[in-house]
C-alpha cells in the first residue's frame, strides 16, 4: 500500500467516526493538507499569534547550549529527529549549533504534510549543505521504529507546543514511544506553550485577519475536496474558546443553521443542529508542575527549561535515563 492511499483511508476514517456520532470531532492532523499548512505558515506570522516567534527567539538565544547538552557524553555524532516537523523554520536554529560542533549530522523530520517535507529539505539543504535531510511522511506513532532503527545518539526535537494537541494521557504514550528509540544519555527537546491569561490566549487562536478561522474551516473544504463533501463552508463559524478546567485553547466549526451535509465518498448524510459544534481541535497550555506530569515515568527526566523574558512559552531539554 503505498503512502497516499493508505493516507486516503486513514482520513475517510476519521471522519466517519467523528462526524457521525453525538459529539462530533475532527483529529487536528486533518487541518494539514497543503492548503492548510500555507495557512499555518500564515498564523506563525499573525501579531496576535505569540508562541512561534517567542519559540524562536528561546531557540536563538539557546540553541549552543542546547546542542552542548545534547552531545555531553556522546562518542558518535549527534543525529536529530524531529516530531511534526512541518516546513522547520525553527529546527534551522539548533541543527546550525550541532554542525557547529561536529560539521555535519543527519536530520529525520517527521510529518504528515509530504509537501511541507519537501519544502523542509530544500531550505534546509540550502542553507545547511553537511545536514543529510531524511524526510519521513507519517503520523508520530508510525516513525517510531524509523527512529530506533537509526542506532545513534538522538536528539528528538518535539518543538512548536505540537504536543499540546494531544490529552495528557496520549501525550505521555507518545513521549514513552519516543523513549523507546533513544539510546540512554539522548535528548528530548520539548515546546510547550505556558498558561496565561484568556485575554491573550483567544485573540492568538481568533485573530483579527481571521486566518485560524480560514484554516480552521478548510478541514470542511478538504473534505469536499477529498471525499466528496458538500459542505458549504460559509455556514460554519470559527469558534475559539478558553476552558479553564482543562487549561486548554478549544477550536470548534459550528453550524449557524440546521442542515444536512452529504460525503458521497463515504456514503453518508451528516445532520447538523442549528448551533451545534465540531470540535476541531484542542491547543494544551503548561506550566513546569504539568510538564514534570507529563515526563514522569517516559524515561526522560527534566534537565533544563529555557524560557522568555515574558513567560509565554517554555523548552524543555529533558535526558532518556538508563
Ligand atoms: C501547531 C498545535 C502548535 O496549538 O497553537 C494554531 C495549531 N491552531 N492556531 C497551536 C494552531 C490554531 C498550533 N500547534
Amino acid at each position: 500500500m503505498t503512502h497516499i492511499q493508505k493516507h486516503e483511508s486513514a482520513i475517510a476514517y476519521e471522519v466517519r467516526k467523528g462526524l457521525l456520532c453525538e459529539q462530533k470531532c475532527l483529529p487536528p492532523w486533518l487541518f494539514y493538507d497543503e492548503e492548510g499548512s500555507r495557512l499555518y505558515e500564515l498564523i506563525t506570522e499573525l501579531p496576535e499569534y505569540y508562541p512561534t516567534r517567542t519559540e524562536r527567539g528561546i531557540l536563538a538565544r539557546h540553541a549552543a547550549d542546547i546542542a552542548e547538552r545534547a552531545a555531553r557524553g556522546a562518542e558518535a555524532d549527534v543525529h536529530v529527529v524531529e516530531l511534526g516537523a512541518g516546513t522547520a523554520t525553527k529546527t534551522t536554529l539548533v541543527l546550525a549549533a550541532v554542525v557547529a560542533r561536529q560539521g555535519q549530522c543527519v536530520y529525520v523530520p517527521i510529518d504528515v504534510s509530504p509537501t511541507a517535507l519537501e519544502e523542509a529539505k530544500t531550505r534546509i539543504t540550502a542553507e545547511l549543505p553537511t545536514v543529510n535531510v531524511q524526510p519521513f511522511v507519517g503520523k508520530h506513532e508510525e516513525a517510531f521504529d524509523t527512529i530506533a532503527s537509526l542506532g545513534q545518539r538522538r536528539l528528538v526535537l518535539f518543538i512548536g507546543s505540537s504536543i499540546g494537541n494531544f490529552p495528557d494521557d496520549v501525550a505521555h504514550a507518545l513521549l514513552a514511544g519516543v523513549r523507546r528509540g533513544v539510546l540512554p544519555g539522548g535528548g528530548l527537546l520539548l515546546g510547550t506553550d505556558l498558561r496565561k491569561s484568556p485575554a491573550r490566549l483567544v485573540p492568538a487562536y481568533d485573530d483579527s485577519r481571521g486566518v485560524t478561522a480560514a484554516f480552521n474551516k478548510n478541514v470542511l473544504a478538504r473534505i469536499n475536496r477529498e471525499l466528496g463533501g458538500h459542505f458549504e463552508v460559509d455556514t460554519f463559524r470559527h469558534v475559539a474558546l478558553w476552558n479553564e478546567p482543562e487549561s486548554r485553547i478549544e477550536m470548534h466549526l459550528e453550524s449557524t443553521v440546521a442542515q444536512s451535509v452529504a460525503i458521497d465518498g463515504l456514503g453518508v448524510d451528516v445532520h447538523f443542529r442549528a448551533g451545534e459544534r465540531i470540535h476541531t481541535e484542542s491547543s494544551q497550555k503548561y506550566d513546569t508542575k504539568r510538564i514534570d506530569a507529563l515526563l514522569l515515568g517516559t524515561g526522560f527526566v527534566r534537565e533544563h527549561t529555557y524560557t522568555d523574558d515574558e513567560g509565554l512559552f517554555a523548552v524543555t531539554f529533558a535526558r532518556a535515563v538508563a
